[in-house]
């Protein structure tokens, strides 16, 4: 790896290592009775006190500092006084910029006591990216992500939604290429040492469609049910990938 690849990767390193560092404090904290704005104050200030910005916080207007995505949200929840109730799951999506670059990573949480559909749901959900990832190396095609996630989400009769991507990350928050979370093997572009981007799958109980509510950001499945939602930043290595927003607690 070339000197520039190597510093990218450090300082990715560094921003994905606090967002997921965030997402390890979340998980303390999630029960039923707290707010999404709790989980907001607590990301906002564990990114703050580890000397980076929290980069949703007013990127293209986004009022807050993480999202908050409940149950049929698929994305982009808006944290706010709503309180989390027993059998809820949720997505939180944590950002952080660090010396110019970015960590963009999300888990699911349940609180208390889900169904087994939700739990199934969730499983899912984490097992299509993580497969995904695992096949991650040189000359592997956009497509081959997409295609492994789908098969996964399909074989277990869920569906991947469409409407939103993965997406390359560094100095930038989103940029070239498009991760899509379907497709074919063998199509679209080869990946190259040194590419950095997002794996974030979102995947829906029912339908794959989607709509986007009147505040322009909560976006919902259209037929009410479940959704949920994974995501890393990884990097393209020699032999493979590294994954810069694992867990230090668990993966
Ligand atoms: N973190 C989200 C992603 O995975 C983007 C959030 S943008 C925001 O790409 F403005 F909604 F925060
Ligand atoms: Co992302
Ligand atoms: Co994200």
């Amino acid at each position: 790896m070339n000197s520039e690849i190597k510093e990218s990767f450090e300082k990715t390193r560094v921003a994905g290592s606090i967002a997921s560092g965030a997402l390890d404090e979340v998980a303390k904290l999630i029960k039923p009775g707290i707010t999404t704005h709790k989980i907001d104050a607590l990301c906002y200030e564990f990114i703050n006190d580890h000397g980076a910005y929290s980069a949703p916080l007013f990127y293209r207007g986004f009022p807050k500092s993480c999202c908050t995505s409940v149950n049929h949200i698929v994305c982009h929840g808006i944290p706010s006084d709503k309180v989390l109730e027993e059998g809820d799951i949720l997505n939180v999506d944590v950002t952080a910029f660090k010396n110019g670059w970015h960590g963009d990573t999300s888990r699911m949480f349940e609180v208390g006591n889900v169904s087994i559909k939700a739990k199934k749901l969730v499983k899912t959900t984490y097992e299509a990216m993580m497969n995904a990832i695992k096949i991650l190396k040189e000359d592997v095609h956009l497509g081959d992500i997409g295609s492994t996630i789908q098969q996964h989400v399909e074989a277990n009769g869920f569906s991947v939604v469409q409407d939103f991507c993965g997406h390359g990350i560094g100095e930038t928050f989103h940029k070239e290429p498009n991760v899509l979370h379907y497709g074919k093997k063998g199509t679209g572009e080869k990946l190259k040492v040194g590419m950095i981007f997002t794996i974030e799958p979102m995947i829906n109980l029912g339908k794959y469609e989607t709509k986007v509510l009147n505040d322009g950001w909560t976006a919902v499945t259209k037929d009410k049910t479940l959704s949920a939602q994974f995501e890393h930043t990884v990097g393209i290595t020699k032999d493979g990938y590294e994954i810069f927003t694992l867990s230090k607690k668990i993966s």
